[in-house]
């Protein structure tokens, strides 16, 4: 029997959903915990394993009334938690009215509701013959009854720990793992730290808040963060200074010197006649004075080049004062820069909070100086010990990666603890050790390292500050803003009262009563059984996990393993799955092949990917054909969508959700029995999604249409353990000439082009038989544009459906997010009609040509004379006589038998004047509308 997510899926809603929880940003259930990157939302989680252990049955709109039950997506479900001030305001009808991204823009999430009402789980058991009266009770009744137990759920690849943490949090038994210790903390953090209930979560937050009092404490006696006038600093800002060949003294750099747009506050310069080092002035200016200002007056960093503030126009290149030899690498001792090296540090501005809570900025004073020359002294005497505990990094940054190379190259700071500055180090490591001494227990000790490396990612010195605006108070931006490690010129340092924001908040507090299992394991070794396995493995342009994770396991090296002994404080980054060559293709065959050895026959496997192109699906499907499993299904969900923007379709990626078994029979197949199977198959996944678009709210983009046929193909063919009497791996691995695609590739393409003539803008049915492929390409494109979607890569992959070689010629714009067609007008000035009205053809000029210098096979098309005829009538201020003539005159006798055809077309593009965001076919739309009236009308 298929799985409910193996015959449907409800894209839109669960997209809405997707993009609701990503838009909560640290509202997130998770993110408090720490960073990690490329987290999944749990709300697709969730439905991952409802869908996967909900049988399908033979009422697929029951299944799915039922399924949006279960998920509270329902109408009922989306208005119970919506909030009552809403409720009051819009009423039913009125919430029910909206579109549904809208509708849940006001409501609760719905992991934090208590879960589908009475009234719902009558109808969820009714359909399902179970008697749940709550998520965790439906999911072990659906588990016993699929494997005989609850439901194990495991992921491999864990990360942050989403697909094990939601798993349990429903009530399936949960497994994760992940190569990165990182990784492994959060996940283990997210299962025992958010699911170990409120009194153990009342024990830690102690802990947590007696090393604060303690370190406020220490502070205050120590004295660096006070000054005379009863004042509490809340933000240190730094910068770099440099003293290039020929200049005599030290020019400190920003690319701007403001500090408080709020206030205008900026930083001016000051020489001194005595010292080579300039004084900072932090002062409030005029508002004019502060525009030119952000139009970057005073400058000292622009377009890669030093300037000096006195004299602009003396310059000097950042990369030569690097030297030839580049920098001097700083040896494990150094916390400042020394005295000779290139790159200097220092304090240029302080934020001062009185105890009425009011704010001002100034320039560092000598006791300021004085307060930071004491803090420096105050590391050093700790500095070694603390190393030694394991309470400050002592790890070297590891040299050649894409993201550690650049601290090393452009700053000389090779090991991690250069990252921080004294007064970062004395804090961090403070609160580390009182951590540490504090914590009873595994779970208190793994939130200590969880608080020190959150607060390490909120005050490094990779973090910009972020100026006050609106009600903001501004403050430093973490570290991790973007996936690089990019040293900045000036930074912010967070004293101890604000980084009481930068620590981990513990959200939920609820006890998961299923068993959670976290290893640190390479995927290829994992040896857990799990009934279902649910993945998110890395892929080619992602992330550099383990180089971006070595930031924190530089915070935890020493400590990790007092608390797990297990585990191995190491990213093993050889053994990291990354690429997309013959290596990664090998891992990955190596992984799959493991899991699905490690889940029973009846097991089901989800492998969710991020990646625009839908060929990329193509070619993990052999990965995951190659390693013993078969596809059933495969959606998108658009978790990056712009409230309303689904309609439009311009979302920034999807996340490609596919559905797998294990192949329990190697049965041999045949390429030409395999056709046509491919295309049955790909006919009837589209006329069932096409079934469910139009029974309601639109569910599905033609990406996701392009996506289901490849699916559909892959459906097919990954039955067989080998086609042709060839092995599958064989074929994945064979070695081949650039764009040369094996047969099994080829069916796979195939579906494509069946998709496309399967696919037909709505209202040419009765002519879309009798056009050329590249008329049909022009048009869907059309059609698609018409829906929003703006990104290139569709154009182009609908074109590979349609075997359009160039399309160069009939896009008025090719830009990644903003692709568009031409008009008829457009066309016309893109030289590809000819230019005289009535005469005869021009030559095509090169626009007209495909890049092959042939003539492009769209010149020539009966269809492009049809949009010159538009453009002529557009051109005559839609008097359609010289359109109607110019027809008649190219086509002669045979325009009669094409009139009907030019009818239907011409009223189609009448129909382009009233799509959103095409205002430039409002014209040449009212002008096919005219020369279709003057067509129909037609008399020989
Ligand atoms: C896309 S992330 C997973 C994100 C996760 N689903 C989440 O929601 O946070 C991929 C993970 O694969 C891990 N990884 C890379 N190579 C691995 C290997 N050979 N074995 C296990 N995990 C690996 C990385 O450390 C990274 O955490």
């Amino acid at each position: 029997m298929p799985a409910f997510i193996e015959t449907q899926f409800p894209i839109a809603r669960l997209s809405a959903e997707s993009y609701k929880e990503r838009k909560a940003v640290s509202g997130q259930t998770l993110t408090g915990l720490g960073k990690w990157w490329g987290r999944k939302p749990l709300v697709l989680v969730r439905a991952a394993i409802v869908g996967m252990l909900m049988p399908a049955s033979n009422d697929p709109k029951r299944d799915r009334e039922v399924f949006l039950k279960i998920m509270t997506m329902d109408d009922d479900g989306a208005w119970a938690r919506c909030k009552p001030p809403v409720q009051r305001k819009l009423g039913r009808t009125g919430f029910d009215a909206l579109p549904y991204a809208e509708r849940i823009a006001e409501c609760e999430r719905p992991e934090n509701v208590s879960g589908p009402t009475e009234q719902s789980w009558a109808d969820i058991n009714a359909h399902l013959g179970t008697t749940a009266t709550t998520l965790p009770e439906l999911i072990d009744q659906l588990g016993q009854r699929a494997f005989g137990h609850r439901p194990r759920v495991g992921d491999s690849f864990c990360g942050g720990g989403s697909i094990p943490f939601e798993a349990a949090r429903i009530g399936c038994d949960a497994y994760g793992s992940d190569l990165n210790p990182v990784a492994g903390l959060l996940t283990w953090a997210s299962l025992n730290l958010l699911g170990c209930g409120p009194e153990v979560q009342a024990e830690v937050m102690r802990v947590q808040a007696e090393a604060l009092a303690a370190a406020d404490q220490q502070v205050t006696e120590w004295g660096i963060e006070h000054n005379a006038r009863g004042e509490r600093a809340d933000a240190y800002l730094y910068c770099v200074e440099v003293k290039p060949e020929g200049c005599d003294y030290y020019i400190p750099l920003a690319p701007s010197w403001t500090i408080a747009d709020k206030f205008n506050v900026v930083a001016q310069w000051h020489r001194d006649a005595d010292s080579d080092r300039l004084r900072p002035d932090v002062t409030v200016v005029s508002q004019a004075e502060y525009e030119k200002y952000k139009a970057k007056k005073g400058a000292t960093m622009v377009d890669s080049r030093v300037v000096d503030p006195f004299n602009p126009a003396r310059t000097w290149s950042v990369e030569a004062l690097r030297g030839p030899e580049g920098l001097r690498r700083w040896s494990g001792d150094d916390v400042v820069p020394r005295p000779g090296d290139v790159f200097q540090e220092r304090l240029y501005c302080i934020r001062w909070v009185d105890a009425d809570g009011k704010r001002r900025y100034a320039a560092p004073d000598a006791d300021d100086l004085a307060r930071e020359a004491r803090v420096l002294a105050l590391l050093q005497e700790r500095f070694e010990g603390w190393q030694r505990e394991g309470f400050i990094p002592s790890l070297a940054i590891p040299e050649g990666g894409d993201k550690t190379e650049e601290p090393i190259r452009t700053r000389g700071w090779t090991y991690w603890h250069h990252l921080f500055t004294p007064r970062q180090l004395l804090l961090l490591g403070y609160i580390s050790e009182r951590l540490q001494a504090g914590s009873g227990n595994r779970v208190a000790a793994a939130f200590g390292l969880i608080t020190v490396s959150r607060a390490a990612n909120w005050n490094s010195k990779l973090c910009r500050w972020l100026q006050p605006q609106g009600g903001g108070i501004g403050g430093g931006v973490e570290t991790f803003y973007n996936q690089a490690l990019n040293p900045l010129l000036n930074y912010s340092v967070r004293p101890l009262t604000s980084m009481r924001t930068a620590l981990p908040s513990l959200g939920q507090s609820e006890l998961l009563e299923p068993q959670t299992v976290v290893a640190l394991q390479d995927a290829r070794d994992v040896s857990t059984r799990c009934d279902v396995w649910i993945t998110d493995p890395p892929y080619a342009d992602a992330v550099n996990y383990h180089e971006l994770a070595d930031f924190f396991l530089a915070w935890y090296d020493k400590l990790l393993n007092r608390t797990f002994p297990e585990w191995t404080p190491d990213a093993r980054a050889e053994l990291a799955v990354r690429g997309d060559g013959d290596d990664f293709r090998r891992s990955m065959v190596d992984i799959y092949r493991n899991l699905a050895r490690h889940m029973p026959d009846n097991g089901l496997q989800m492998v969710m990917f991020t990646h625009q192109n839908p060929a990329v699906w193509a070619d993990l499907g052999m990965i995951l054909w190659a390693a013993g499993l078969k596809a059933t299904a495969a959606w998108t969900i658009s978790t990056e969508t712009a409230i309303g923007g689904m309609k439009k379709g311009n979302y920034v990626s999807g996340t490609v959700c596919m559905v797998l078994r294990k192949r329990i029979s190697d049965e041999p197949g045949f390429l030409d029995e395999v056709y046509p199977l491919v295309e049955d198959e790909v006919k009837r996944q589209i006329a069932s999604m096409q079934v469910l678009d139009e029974s309601g709210e639109p569910n599905f983009n033609d990406a996701d249409y392009q996506l289901a046929a490849y699916a559909a193909a892959l459906k097919v063919l990954t039955q067989y353990g080998s086609i042709d009497g060839r092995d599958v791996e064989h074929e994945v691995f064979a070695k081949r000439e650039k764009g040369q695609v094996s047969d099994f590739q080829a069916v796979i393409e195939r579906a494509l082009g069946i998709a496309c003539n399967v696919l037909i803008p709505k209202g040419l049915d009765s002519v879309w038989r009798e056009l050329t492929l590249v008329e049909r390409y022009y048009l869907r494109a059309l059609d698609i544009e018409s829906r929003g979607e703006r990104r290139n890569g569709m154009y182009e992959e609908l074109a590979r459906g349609f075997g359009v070689t160039d399309i160069k010629p009939l896009l008025k714009s090719d830009k990644a997010n903003g692709a568009r067609m031409y008009t008829p007008s457009g066309l016309a000035g893109a030289n590809l009609a000819p230019v005289g009205s009535t005469g005869e053809m021009s030559p095509p000029t090169k626009r007209g040509r495909g890049s092959s210098g042939a003539l492009h096979p769209f010149a020539s098309s009966s269809l492009r004379h049809l949009l010159f005829a538009i453009r002529e009538t557009a051109a005559a201020d839609n008097s359609p006589d010289l359109g109607r003539q110019y027809l008649r005159d190219t086509f002669g006798q045979a325009y009669w038998g094409l009139r009907e055809r030019f009818v239907a077309l011409l009223e189609w593009f009448t129909e382009l004047g009233n799509a959103a965001d095409m205002p430039e076919w409002a014209e040449d739309a009212e002008a096919a509308r005219i020369l279709a009236g003057r067509l129909r009308n037609d008399h020989a």
